[in-house]
């Protein structure tokens, strides 16, 4: 295995010592046999539960792809987080110690987790940032263009304020959290978009990302200013955009204003149909995490050309500069392409959409006849 490491590796000596690192920390190299190539566990550290992509859609997805790529014979050690960040340095704690081949990392907080990262890789162990750029030494980073999905949002939201839009009108933001870099991205990405053509008149970044915590700050902007005087909610994903539209509700408030998302949830889509939510942003978690199982099982045999050519983008964390990485296109999704988007996907069929509680928005939007 060294040997096809070290061979495979010519042209790139960077990537081959760090893969030779690899088969160094697994301690798979004095008992390496012609098939052990295939013989790896993927570590895979989720950050929590609450929105559903996770569990199911990214683990079952990385799990299969693993499986196909090894001849079913690779595994996948799989923790979730549940938000709290000292768990998730616990749980990668666990997958260094256990001497698992490669981590993919999807860090609760990127700050604090670089401390773990440093001993993974000390361990020998490369870990591959997925969907939010953690801190510390990693080999490298799959995500979707983060910025470009607050562009999404921000643009759609000023298209749905139609021609009325104006700097008197006033917007509420309801940002991610802030341990999560991807927020800081959303957000610049938004405000790229709004910025002087909108009044942010109030912009919370909202702990764990929790519906409960979004609930809770536009309760408190509704009290403040007034719900005649809040044009639309910037939320940055799904599960937010249901805690804001609770807060109204709880008001006793029908009529509710232009709000975003992302994540594309099932229950965002069918609030789409009614008209209820605006837009989500579709990211397509086949192509990341088809992508990040293919990154972690190259890495781990040493296919360097096939791990170059998966991760031709470069971006830099706040400890490191020029990360290999493949950053993944957004579209955003509303009433007009739900076909084209999570149907065409096989994300979600139209049954699963169209429900008997939404058939008749289904019909009016012409998703169903
Ligand atoms: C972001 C991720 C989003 C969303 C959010 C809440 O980092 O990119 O897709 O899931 O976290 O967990």
């Amino acid at each position: 295995m060294r040997r096809i490491a070290i061979a495979v590796a010519a042209p790139t000596l960077t990537f081959s010592l760090a893969a030779c690192g690899a088969l160094d920390g697994s301690g798979s190299v004095g008992d390496a046999s012609p098939t052990k190539g295939n013989d790896l566990t993927v570590g895979l550290l989720l950050p929590e539960t609450d929105n559903t992509r996770y569990e199911k859609f990214d683990y079952p997805i990385i799990k299969e792809k693993v499986a196909e790529l090894t001849g079913k014979q690779g595994k996948v050690e799989y923790a979730n987080a549940e938000a709290d960040a000292s768990r998730q340095a616990g749980q990668m704690q666990r997958m260094i110690d256990n001497k698992v081949d490669v981590i993919l990392l999807d860090a609760v907080d990127s700050h604090a987790i670089a401390d773990t990262v440093q001993k993974a890789k000390d361990a020998g162990i490369p870990v591959i940032a997925y969907d939010r750029l953690s801190e510390g030494p990693i080999d490298a980073y799959i995500s979707f263009d983060n910025e470009l999905v607050g562009e999404v949002q921000g643009r759609s939201l000023i298209e749905a304020l139609g021609s009325k839009a104006g700097p008197s009108d006033k917007i509420v933001m309801m940002n991610g959290s802030p341990t999560d870099p991807n927020a800081k991205q959303f957000k610049e990405g938004a405000l790229s978009q709004l910025s002087g053509k909108v009044t942010i008149a109030k912009s919370y970044d909202t702990k764990d990302w929790k519906a409960e915590n979004a609930q809770a700050n536009m309760a408190q902007a509704l009290a403040q200013l007034g719900k005649d005087n809040i044009a639309a909610v910037y939320s940055a994903n799904d599960g937010m955009a249901a805690g804001v539209i609770k807060a109204y509700k709880d008001e006793g408030f029908t009529d509710l204003p232009v709000i975003t998302g992302q994540d594309a949830e099932l229950d965002a889509v069918q609030r789409i149909v009614t008209g209820e939510q605006y837009m989500s942003v579709y990211k397509s978690y086949p192509t990341e995490a088809e992508t990040a199982a293919q990154m972690a099982v190259a890495k781990v045999q040493g296919k360097d050309i096939q791990f170059d050519s998966l991760t031709r983008d470069r971006v830099s964390s706040p400890t490191h500069k020029n990360i290999p990485a493949q950053l993944v296109s957004v579209v955003a999704l509303t009433q007009k392409n739900i076909k084209g988007t999570v149907v065409t996907d096989k994300i979600y069929k139209v049954d699963d959409i169209c429900t008997p509680k939404y058939l008749a928005s289904c019909r009016a939007i012409g998703l169903v006849k």
